[in-house]
């Protein structure tokens, strides 16, 4: 299946005026610990399940906030996170985006992540680079751990990852330049292709917090596996340790003296 990207791009713009509407972060309802969902969610969720689907009827669209609906992974799967990063939202930190990916034929084959509040767009076709607003994008050539800055993403939904979690960020804090912690995986990724930073890893993502990122990366030269090192499943929940591809075997020995202690 053929996406226009230009077309995904104009929906996910139209979005703005739901994403900046703060009546509409007032009405919040929690899911489940610190996991919260407001009307901006849902909102966009549903202006993009109707735009897409009303253009490209057949395609399958697995949402955050959607109803579950059985995937068929040999169809093509449109991934949406409505917004990544609520909890921000409702802070107004300004730091969340819109998050959708098309799946087809076994990968992604388009990407687009949409911050409202920095209006950057970043995209990627599978082979053909990854952009922000229509500009090529290269991640960091930074060669050690020592000399990166690296984001952590603290699994906030399950504290009882918290020990375990804590341990390796001590060890990637003492080990590198600094952490940083941004509050949105679908940001984190994309800081990376964009080579603010040079390397993110966080536990048990789902595939609408990194399906679109993983793609905008490795087309900017990055590199996003599990701990381990191995491929990711876009359709599946992943542990995600993503760089600049440099830093990636060292930074694998992290995640894998982590993930043989859980
Ligand atoms: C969350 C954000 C956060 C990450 C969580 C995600 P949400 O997504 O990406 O940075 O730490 O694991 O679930 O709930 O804001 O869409
Ligand atoms: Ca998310
Ligand atoms: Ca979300």
């Amino acid at each position: 299946m053929r996406t226009d990207t230009e077309l995904i791009k104009s929906l996910a713009y139209q979005t703005k005026d739901i994403t900046t509407d703060r009546a509409l972060v007032g009405t919040v309802s929690e899911k489940g610990r610190a996991d919260f969902v407001t009307s901006v969610d849902t909102g966009v969720q549903d202006f993009l399940e109707r735009e897409l689907l009303a253009r490209y009827p057949g395609t399958q669209l697995l949402g955050e906030e959607g109803r579950r609906h059985e995937i068929d992974p040999n169809g093509a799967i449109l991934i949406l996170d409505p917004i990544d990063g609520t909890t921000n939202l409702i802070y107004d930190y300004r730091m969340s985006a819109v998050s959708l990916a098309l799946y087809d034929g076994g990968e992604i084959v388009t990407s687009i992540v949409y911050n409202p509040f920095t209006e950057e767009m970043f995209t990627a076709e599978k082979s053909g680079g990854a952009y922000l607003n229509g500009v090529r994008i290269r991640v960091t050539t930074t060669k050690t751990v020592s000399e990166s800055l690296i984001a952590i993403g603290t699994s906030p939904y399950e504290k009882e990852r918290a020990d375990r979690n804590f341990e390796v960020f001590k060890n990637i804090y003492k080990a590198s330049l600094d952490i940083r912690r941004s509050g949105s995986a679908a940001l984190d990724l994309y800081y990376v292709a964009v080579g603010r930073i040079d390397g993110f890893m966080e536990q048990n993502l789902k595939p609408w917090d990194f399906a679109a990122g993983m793609l905008i990366l490795s087309e900017a030269g990055g590199v996003v596996t599990d701990y381990f090192g191995s491929a990711v499943n876009p359709l599946a929940n992943s542990d995600i340790l993503a760089s600049n591809g440099f830093i990636h075997a060292s930074s694998c020995g992290f995640g894998n003296s982590f993930a043989k202690k859980i």
